[in-house]
């Protein structure tokens, strides 16, 4: 079939494949690119299939000639729709690994359950043996819990009063004025019981008990802080409260991990554009100011950037692995640069529909969102006939 984007508010309802492949080969041909790692060698990704699971699954095994089993929830094509990105891109990615003659196998399922949980130590224990390495970068905004069977939906709310600012739909370039009222305490919960820290220690729970954690192994999840502007309802909100809650969960697990000297980081990313962080009301605004001023700067990174920084110069194998004064890995350091806040806070008074269009990056912005589906690559033919069904080869 014939697919172009169709774009339903802040998500894309198609992807194509040979996009998605020529953005699983641009981030394999950038890790390429960079002096080879001598890093972690059996990787395990939880949510590996987009955004920052992805692109550390592509360091880690073309980086380091990783071995890596990634898990996500990708729905499959079926005759006449299009499978979603991530399963092209985890199809994509399979391939060039078996290219290289590296191991890669891949679970596709709710990774909140046992089940999923049972299936990836089974494989495991079949094919690996153990794992060094543990990536949690799951994205979600729901959670069936997998012992009281209650699905939760996270908010992305303020809490206490009434958030106002500007956003932009970056759609149409039109600046507009939102007011998202405060969450309630549900509201707050259930965003810890989604975004938190508890399904990252049910994961290494099971993993220790299990035995598949090799000696010495590290974990990481991804957090975010951010700017003053979003803080309100990033940061000081529903998702910070999650956020501070997967940081705290850190400290927990590497105690747990004692007994195999283990240890577990938290490392604060750069705003990107993903499908996750898209779907944040304001942020979009604050990520097409900032783009243009790091890409003028030349310190702009998307996710590939980043997770080959952080495993070449944070998440190091030997020596010691730098954190800010509260344990955390910080590869947002280029982000949060004074120089750069600051300007963003003089544009962020200024932006309007019409000024934007001068000191915004919306057209990166848009081009990035593409991409995420497998649009806007200059080597594909989006005119020709292109194949959806697509199969992951190790998924059955
Ligand atoms: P994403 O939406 O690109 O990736 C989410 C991944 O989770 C996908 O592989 C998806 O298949 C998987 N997933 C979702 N629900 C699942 C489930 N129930 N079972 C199995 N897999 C599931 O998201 P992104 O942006 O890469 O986010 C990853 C982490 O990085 C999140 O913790 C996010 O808060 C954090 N982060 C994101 C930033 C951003 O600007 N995008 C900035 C800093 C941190
Ligand atoms: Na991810």
């Amino acid at each position: 079939m014939i697919i172009a984007p169709r774009m339903r508010g802040f998500i894309c309802l198609t992807a194509h494949p040979d996009g998605s492949r020529q953005n699983v080969k641009n981030q394999i041909h950038y890790v390429q690119q960079q002096p080879a790692l001598d890093s972690y060698k059996k990787v395990l990704v939880i949510g590996a299939s987009t955004g920052f699971g992805l692109a550390s699954r592509i360091t880690a095994a073309f980086g380091s000639g990783a071995a890596t089993i990634g898990v996500f929830f990708e729905k499959p094509a079926s005759p006449g729709k299009t499978a979603s990105p991530g399963w092209y891109n985890a199809a994509a990615f399979e391939e060039e690994a078996a290219q290289k003659g590296l191991y890669a196998k891949s679970i596709n399922g709710d990774a909140f359950s046992d089940a999923i949980k049972q299936q990836t130590i089974d494989l495991i224990k079949q094919d690996l043996g153990q794992v060094d390495c543990v990536v949690y970068s799951l994205a979600s905004p729901v959670r069936l819990h997998p012992k009281t069977g209650v699905l939760h939906r996270s908010a992305l709310k303020p809490i206490g009063k009434t958030f106002t600012n500007k956003t932009v739909d970056f759609h149409t370039g039109v600046v507009s004025t939102i007011s998202i009222e405060p969450a309630t305490e549900d509201d707050i919960q259930n965003t810890i019981t989604v975004m938190g820290g508890e399904d990252w220690q049910m994961w290494m729970d099971a993993l220790l008990e299990a035995g598949v954690l090799a000696e010495n192994a590290v974990t990481v999840a991804y957090s975010y802080i951010g700017p003053e502007v979003t803080e309100a309802v990033y940061r000081k909100g529903t998702i910070g409260r999650a956020k501070d809650h997967l940081e705290a969960t850190a400290d927990v697990i590497t105690e747990q991990l004692k007994s195999i000297n283990g240890k577990a980081y938290i490392s604060v990313n750069k705003a990107l554009v993903t499908q996750a962080s898209s779907a944040i009301p304001v942020i979009p605004l604050y990520i097409s100011l900032l783009y243009k001023l790091m890409k003028s700067k030349g310190t702009h990174e998307g996710c590939i950037e980043q997770m080959y920084r952080l495993f070449s110069e944070r998440l190091v194998k030997s020596g010691e692995v730098p954190t800010d004064t509260e344990g955390r890995i910080r590869i947002d350091d280029w982000e949060m640069d004074a120089e750069i806040q600051a300007e963003i806070a003089k544009l962020w008074e200024q932006s309007d529909t019409e000024s934007l269009v001068g000191f915004g990056d919306l057209e990166g912005y848009r081009n990035d969102f593409l991409n995420l589906f497998g649009f806007g690559y200059k080597e594909v033919d989006y005119d020709a006939e292109a194949n959806e069904l697509v199969d992951v080869p190790s998924i059955k």
